[in-house]
Formats: C-alpha cells, structure tokens, sequence
C-alpha cells in the first residue's frame, strides 16, 4: 500500500446540482467546506450528454473564490482552451483520446497560466500520461465511464490509482491525483488508500440533504497517516 498523503481535497461536482440555481448550489458548497469546484463539460459527441459551455464557467466565477476546476469531455478541445481560460477556469483537463497531440493541449493549458490535467478512462492506460508528468499539475482517473453522474463506481480503477500514485512519487513533482465517479464515503476510503488526494463527488454532495455533512462525510474517510495516529496515541 502508498503511503497515504496527508492532503485531501473535496471537489463537489456542479453537474448533480439543481441546474436552475447554479450560483446558489455554488455558494452552498463553499459554505460547507469544498475545496474545488467540478465543471463537467461535455458535447454530446465525445460523451453521450450535454451540459454548459464557458459563458456558465464566467457566470460562476462571479459567485466563488474557489478554485473552478474544469473537466473538459470535448472533441476536439484545442479550440475551446483559451474560452474557458478567459471564463476563469483555475485546472483545466483533457482526455487523451479528445485530440491527436496531447502534450500540445498540455502547453497550450499552462502557456495561458492555468493547471494542466489529464483524465484516463476506465479502459485508459497509465502510460497515456508516462512522457507528459513534466507538463502535469493534475492526473484525474475515471471511476465510471464519463457522460453521467450516479453511476456505479468502476474497482478495477483501484490498481491504477496506486501505480499513478508510485509513477507521481518517481517524478517528486506536486501532482494532484484526482478520482472521478461514484465517489462514496465508503469508495471513497478506498482511493484514498491507493493514493488519491482529491475527491470529486456529485451525488454524494448535491444528492445529500446537508452538505455541510456530506463533504465532512467524504473528509472522514481519509486513512490517518501514521504521523497523526502517533500523536494522538491511537
Ligand atoms: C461524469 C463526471 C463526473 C460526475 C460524477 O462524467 O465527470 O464528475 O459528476 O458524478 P457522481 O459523483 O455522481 O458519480
Ligand atoms: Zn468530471
């Protein structure tokens, strides 16, 4: 087993939000205790369902300090980059398969001063991020083939997640390893047993009747590193 990192940060995904209130289920969450915003953006092309473009990342931006950490689920994107840059999106991250040059895409995230992530699907292999750990800020594995919320968490993705976490560990670069999908309290103890740091969590947040709870919920299933117990005596 990794050793598990002593940071944990709590990632709401609007797309399980009530769409007619988007601000206020924003601030909401802020209120009560989320680290990062999750903008689900998708085409109806290269996943099979659609939701909002950079005008909605804008409208958000007005109502948050969070940072907006945007999930990008178009073909191609290169085009769109520098839209949702402008919009004040803080991470940005593309799925390999979206376009032909991703340490391109890469770039061009980071030459507009924004974090650069990639996002594996389930079927998708570590080496798809191998040559590019230089140009990443964020590595955010699937746990359900993306297009929808509420689906079934995906186990198989709990060994790629410790090799991304050892692969991370090899480069001793900061890279923030995300999970995406069907995040649970109880899931949620497993990822971060492999290693991930960040939880994104749509259901389990905006599906939930207090988010205060919920998030405080997806926080106390961090294993406590070794240090804590020590100190506590436990
Ligand atoms: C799916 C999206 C996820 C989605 C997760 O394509 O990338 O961010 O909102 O939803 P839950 O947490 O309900 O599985
Ligand atoms: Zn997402």
């Amino acid at each position: 087993m990794n050793t598990p990192p002593t940071r944990l940060l709590i990632a709401p995904s609007l797309l399980a939000a009530d769409f007619a209130r988007l601000g206020e289920e924003t601030r909401a969450v802020e209120a009560a205790g989320a680290d990062w915003l999750h903008l689900d953006i998708m085409d109806g092309h290269f996943v099979p369902n659609i939701t909002f473009g950079p005008l909605v990342v804008k409208a958000l931006r007005k109502h948050t300090a969070m940072p907006l950490d945007v999930h990008l689920m178009i073909a191609p994107a290169d085009p769109y980059i520098a839209a949702f840059a402008e919009a004040g999106a803080d991470i940005i991250s593309v799925h390999p398969e979206s376009g032909p040059h991703l340490h391109r895409t890469l770039q061009l995230i980071r030459s507009l001063g924004k974090k650069a992530g990639v996002v594996l699907n389930p079927a998708t292999p570590v080496s798809a991020v191998a040559h590019v750990m230089d140009l990443l800020d964020v590595i955010m594995v699937m746990t359900v083939n993306p297009g929808f919320g509420g689906q079934a968490f995906i186990v198989s993705q709990l060994s790629k997640i410790a090799t991304l976490r050892q692969m991370i560990g090899e480069t001793g670069r900061d890279i923030i390893l995300q999970i995406d999908g069907g995040i649970t309290p109880a899931t949620a103890t497993k990822v971060l047993q492999a290693g991930a740091d960040c939880l994104i969590a749509g259901t389990a947040v905006f599906g939930a009747p207090d988010y205060t709870q919920a998030i405080s919920a997806l926080r106390a299933a961090r294993p406590r590193p070794q240090a804590e117990l020590a100190a506590s005596g436990g």
